[in-house]
């Protein structure tokens, strides 16, 4: 990938390069070793932290682009095998299209069901793949053309699927299992299966009741370490000509336990507000700090009014106590003019399972810190 330059050197939501990519040399080794060793990987850990950034870190490592194909196909949106298979399909076609290979040639001979797809462009010629999901009649047997074309491949492949658990919500009942005996057969390719739901994900890889079982090798992501995080950020503030107190750092990683997008988010924000030659200093992480949540504000409101009455009030709660503890004991229900435990209890499950709510040893706090302190002070 070629230097990209940008103004901000704080790059949140896209990976850019290396540069403006934080350290995680160790896991990238530790996914090479893996890999290069014939071994898939399941890729374990909270959102936000890191994961997809990793694996197109990985992906971005001058001998694995060289010796391999690599295809990136995040499945949160899915909901169906159909869907699977087709953005499975449109990945590996937007991954080759560039590219002159005798591989890529045999795309449409080989996935024959996605022929339909296949347009010319009337002015330029330029061959072109579009495709509706309309048009993965039989997602089975296209998923069957994806890997018998995966297998002639002239190079290994590596498919990374990111959000894996969510083969698990699928229409279809047995697409773990399905799954799992076509990526068994498939000798040219690898993979790295990455999600955030870690009871899901542990469950799908680590009991033996299951299709995948020991499958792949399992792997968690910490945050990035305070320190080595304070050296990434001074060198970028330095580089251009500014100057950040270490304190400064400290406290905004403190504050997010770490966790990368929150972070990255606030040093954006107090980039911005460093003009050239100036210092990042102390007092100027509230009022970071506020100008990062009010950018939020209208998703949160958007949020919020899309959310059942009784979720929104134990969440409100939750937002209040920052990690609340015995959400149910007749105490916190007292306090905060809850219903039942039974409905506390419902409306939690469900606040869960939505990702806006994660528990965690100390009990369970709202995903998103931007939203929490938003909700707690707005209520
Ligand atoms: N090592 C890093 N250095 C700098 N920025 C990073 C690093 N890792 C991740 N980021 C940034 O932090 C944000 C969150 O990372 P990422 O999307 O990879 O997390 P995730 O674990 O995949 O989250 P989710 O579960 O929500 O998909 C991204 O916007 C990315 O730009
Ligand atoms: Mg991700």
């Amino acid at each position: 990938m070629e230097e990209q330059e940008v103004n901000n050197p704080f790059v949140v939501g896209k990976y850019l390069s290396d540069k403006y990519f934080c350290d995680r040399s160790e896991e990238t080794e530790f996914l090479r070793k893996q890999i290069m060793n014939g071994r898939d990987v399941a890729l374990i850990s909270p959102r936000r932290i890191g994961k997809s950034g990793l694996i197109q870190h990985f992906f971005n490592q001058p001998d694995i682009k060289s010796q391999y194909h690599v295809f990136f196909v995040d499945i949160y949106a899915t909901t169906s095998l159909a869907e699977f298979v087709y953005t499975l399909g449109k990945e590996i076609y937007a991954q080759l299209k560039p590219q002159a290979t005798v591989w890529k040639e045999k795309f449409f001979q080989t996935i024959t069901s996605f022929r339909v797809g296949f347009k010319l462009d009337s002015l330029t010629g330029a061959p072109s793949f579009d495709l509706g999901l309309g048009d993965i009649q039989t997602p089975q047997t296209t998923l069957d053309e994806i890997f018998a074309y995966v297998e002639e491949a002239d190079r290994p492949c590596i498919i990374a699927i990111d959000e894996f658990q969510q083969i698990g919500e699928y229409a279809e009942k047995n697409v773990e299992a399905l799954l799992r005996t076509k990526i068994q057969k498939c000798h040219r390719a690898q993979f790295i299966f990455s999600g955030s739901k870690r009871h899901v994900m542990s469950n799908m890889f680590n009991s033996p009741s299951k299709p995948f079982y020991q499958s792949a090798i399992s792997m968690g992501l910490e945050p990035i370490p305070v320190h080595i995080y304070k050296e990434f950020v001074s060198s970028l503030f330095t580089e251009r000509n500014r100057q950040i107190e270490d304190e400064v750092i400290e406290r905004v990683w403190n504050q997010y336990d770490g966790y990368t997008w929150f972070v990255q988010m606030m040093m954006n924000e107090l980039f911005a507000m460093t003009p050239e030659g100036g210092n990042c200093r102390i007092s100027m992480i509230d009022i970071a700090h506020h100008n990062v949540v009010m950018a939020q504000e209208q998703s949160y409101k958007d949020l919020l009014s899309n959310l059942p009455p009784k979720q929104k009030i134990v969440l409100q709660a939750i937002a209040k106590e920052g990690v609340a503890q015995n959400i149910t004991s007749a105490k916190f229900i007292k306090k905060y003019n809850l219903n039942t435990a039974s409905s506390v209890q419902a409306a939690v499950k469900l606040l869960l399972k939505n990702d806006l709510v994660t528990h965690t040893d100390n009990g369970y706090r709202i995903y998103d810190f931007f939203l929490s302190e938003w909700l707690a002070t707005i209520y």
